[in-house]
């Protein structure tokens, strides 16, 4: 059997906390994506979600335990860029993710950086072709960031993100700050991604009603452990833990208000 793309294996984060007190915003945590895999994470604010993320993409280090990315060791000394080239993150404010300085099309050709050999004609196509798979008309080149929307500057986060062709996308509520429409629109995009270019996301979010909608499995977390994972029917239509009912039932009722 193949190794999954992404395995985090009994990863622990101790935080200095107030009053110099030691704080455990992971504890043990262990999970895998398979490749082409969608993979929900969930839980409330300050379970430790984008801990987990930092810790994938390297800003962040464990205090122990592993990350295992194609078959590398993420953690272990001199594993760092390059063993990451095939995986981006896209962040909750797609606002702060450009410079306001500059236009969105050179904003968008950053993602290409590090690959700085490759002839700029051959630059310009890839965001071109970013930009057509995320909806964004080519003339917003020429826009900056506080000239378009917000789903619109996330679509060009998107856009930057995908130029490489990653294989694994780490999402850290890239929706929570768009209105419902925008969202549905935003995962939209999404699912072509994974249809099109077979992309593994890594999909943070509070929201289990979205999680759903989207993913394949998901697993929850409450104060930096795991206390359920499964297929996403079964954690909304028959969750077994607590923690997970109450987020469901949120979920519930906020569709009713
Ligand atoms: N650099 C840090 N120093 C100290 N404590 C931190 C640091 N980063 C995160 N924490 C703490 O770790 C816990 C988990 O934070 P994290 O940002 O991972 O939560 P989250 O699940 O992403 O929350 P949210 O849904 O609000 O984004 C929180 O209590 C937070 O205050
Ligand atoms: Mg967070």
């Amino acid at each position: 059997m193949s190794l999954p793309l992404l395995q985090v294996e009994k990863l622990n984060k101790t935080f200095q906390g107030n009053n110099d007190q030691l704080f455990r915003a992971l504890n043990d945590v262990s999970f895998s994506v398979e490749a082409g895999e969608c993979v929900g994470l969930i839980g409330e604010s300050g379970s430790g979600k984008t801990t987990i993320a930092n810790i994938v993409a390297g800003f962040v280090t464990p205090t122990s335990g592993d990350v295992v990315y194609d078959g590398q060791s993420l953690i272990a000394r001199n594993c760092g860029k390059n063993a990451r080239s095939t995986m981006q993150m896209v962040f909750q404010n797609p606002m702060n993710s450009f410079s306001p300085r500059m236009k969105l099309g050179r904003g968008i050709r950053e993602g290409l950086n590090y690959l700085s050999s490759m002839p700029r004609k051959e630059q310009e196509k890839r965001v071109d072709e970013a930009m057509e798979m995320v909806g964004l008309p080519l003339s917003y080149k020429n826009k900056y960031v506080f000239e378009v929307s917000g789903g619109e500057a996330q679509r060009a986060a998107i856009a930057r993100a995908i130029l490489i062709k990653p294989r694994l996308l780490l999402c850290d509520e890239i929706t929570s700050a768009l209105d419902a429409e925008v969202q549905d629109q935003l995962i939209e995009v999404l699912r072509k991604l994974k249809e099109e270019m077979n992309m593994a996301f890594l999909f943070i979010s509070h929201d289990i009603k979205l999680v759903r909608s989207f993913c394949d499995r998901a697993f929850v977390l409450q104060d930096g452990v795991i206390v359920e994972q499964g297929s996403v029917e079964q954690l909304y239509e028959h969750p077994e833990n607590e923690y997970t009912k109450k987020l469901v039932n949120a979920a519930i009722l906020n569709l009713i208000e």
